[in-house]
């Protein structure tokens, strides 16, 4: 069966900026997304270069990965930087006390993560340890990376084989103080927040956007005092506020809670509640975004979603606390949602990290050995790319259907449209799971031409690539056109579109 939906894309009247930080990725020691994810080691059969594998950071600069957190997630609390640097055979070992309780040899560390970005072509965000470390430890970490001259930390970093400062524009203080952060009260972790930002300074040009961790999900409770600690209302664009930006999480799964079904063997029900609650990150956004406009009218303030994406069982005989999912055309649904929601709130939401980019939870990459798949997850990125540091665009829909899940209406087309050099992108997510959509989008009268047009989609909604067929989902052309105006194109069930257009 075919249904039909109608839209509005205004290509003249321009938004804020989509940041291209919004297409932000998580690299955890966690699992196999460092060591024999990114991290394969300098006596690797496998292609790399100063131990870091090469297919991966090719796959990750097509889709202009913006910027990597590292090292983690709740790592970051237990992790002491001073342990990650100087000869590899010297360093300390610890337990990953968090993750599969393994032992962590400290091959993979600062300079090893900032070699990562460097190929990467993507901006650090160095997540520090407020839990377990102290301010000094941050601190240290901040001048050791960022700071010129003969200072101590500058001349530590030369001595271990680094002449140049680093640009770290991204610092978090903490991760998750409400749980494996260190357990903590808002108002206290507040404080906290306010006493470790002090201390990362600003080291020469080295400008910090200093990141507090905030809430899980929608628990206002961190982003109020958050808020009222960093104290903004009378901020002007001149002020620097002592943190410049509040993160939340967000994880997706069918309303069982995380870790509770499994990533390629679901039901049209649970296909659907899974929508459902990706779609219910929205709600989230705007109540955070409602308090910070409350507390900062100015938006000096950022809003960060440092951690987002679903969260399945693990693959059967896989270690359980390596987080290791299989990844199919629901989980690219749910990113193509997500995108639609994060462009919608792009001026005060201006980064987010998915969680994570390779081998963890909802990854753009699977491994084994030397095999490599780009999951549909992945395609989701690289189709969007050209949202990347372009305006958003007024995107309404006017008639679509819409499918009764617990007492909601899920709306089954989300779709958002940006514009950067006369080109605009038009992203669609069809959410029915087994009908087609015929799809009419008014261009209200502004000139334009189809440059390219793609879908992403499968039989099943449970398809996934695997080395045996890693490209069972992947972009295929389909057919779009324009007549008098109106941009039409007919969408398999479960699928995700982008249409470039040409502008006149
Ligand atoms: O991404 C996995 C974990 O999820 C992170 O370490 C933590 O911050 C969150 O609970």
């Amino acid at each position: 069966m075919t249904a039909t939906a109608r839209a509005v894309v205004d290509l003249d009247v321009t938004g804020p900026v989509i940041s291209r930080h919004l297409y932000g990725h998580f690299a955890e020691h966690l699992g196999r997304c460092i060591y024999d994810g990114f991290w394969v080691g300098e006596d690797s059969p496998v292609p790399n270069e100063r131990g870091i594998r090469l297919d991966i950071v090719e796959a990750l600069r097509a889709v202009n990965i913006p910027n990597l957190r590292w090292p983690g997630g709740c790592f970051a609390d237990e992790y002491h930087w001073r342990d990650g640097i100087g000869p590899r055979d010297q360093r300390p070992r610890m337990a990953n006390t968090h993750w599969g309780d393994v032992i962590e040899n400290n091959h993979f560390g600062t300079h090893e993560f900032m070699d990562l970005c460097d190929m990467l072509g993507a901006d650090p965000y160095v997540n520090g340890n407020l839990g377990s470390g102290t301010v000094q430890e941050m601190a240290d970490w901040v001048e050791y990376l960022t700071r010129d001259d003969d200072s101590p930390m500058a001349r530590l970093r030369r001595e271990n084989g680094r002449d140049e400062p680093w640009k770290v524009p991204f610092w978090g203080l903490g991760n998750e103080a409400w749980g494996c952060g260190g357990t903590m009260s808002p108002e206290h972790y507040a404080n906290e927040a306010r006493r470790y930002a002090t201390f990362c300074r600003n080291h020469g040009g080295n400008q910090l956007t200093r990141i507090a961790a905030g809430a899980n999900e929608g628990d206002l409770r961190w982003t109020r005092a958050l808020m009222e600690a960093v104290n903004c209302l009378g901020c002007t664009k001149d002020d620097n506020p002592v943190y410049q930006a509040i993160s939340f999480h967000y994880y997706t799964h069918s309303g069982t809670g995380i870790n509770t079904e499994d990533a390629a063997g679901f039901t049209d029900d649970q296909y659907y509640r899974t929508m459902a609650y990706a779609a219910g990150i929205e709600r989230i956004v705007a109540a955070h975004v409602a308090l910070m406009d409350a507390y900062d009218p100015r938006g000096r303030i950022d809003l960060v979603c440092d951690e987002w994406g679903t969260w399945w069982n693990v693959e059967e005989g896989t270690n359980p606390g390596f987080l290791f999912q299989q990844n199919t055309v629901r989980d690219a649904l749910v990113a193509g949602l997500h995108f639609d929601i994060f462009h919608r709130h792009a001026r005060r939401l201006t980064m987010a990290n998915i969680a994570q980019t390779v081998n963890v939870l909802q990854a753009m990459i699977l491994t084994d050995g030397d095999s490599l798949v780009l999951t549909p997850t992945y395609h989701v990125f690289e189709m969007n790319k050209g949202h990347q540091d372009a305006l958003q665009l007024g995107a309404h829909i006017l008639e679509a259907p819409s499918e009764t899940v617990g007492d909601e209406e899920l709306p089954l087309l989300s779709f958002s449209a940006s514009v950067k050099d006369h080109r605009a992108l038009v992203s669609l997510t069809h959410l029915a799971a087994h009908d087609d959509l015929d799809v009419s989008i008014d261009l209200r009268g502004r000139a334009a031409s189809v440059a390219r047009a793609r879908v992403l989609s499968a039989e099943s909604a449970s398809a996934f690539n695997d080395p045996s067929a890693p490209d069972r989902v992947a972009p295929t052309p389909v057919e779009a056109q324009i007549d008098d105006g109106v941009l039409s194109v007919r969408l398999p069930a479960h699928s995700f579109a982008t249409i470039e257009l040409d502008l006149a």
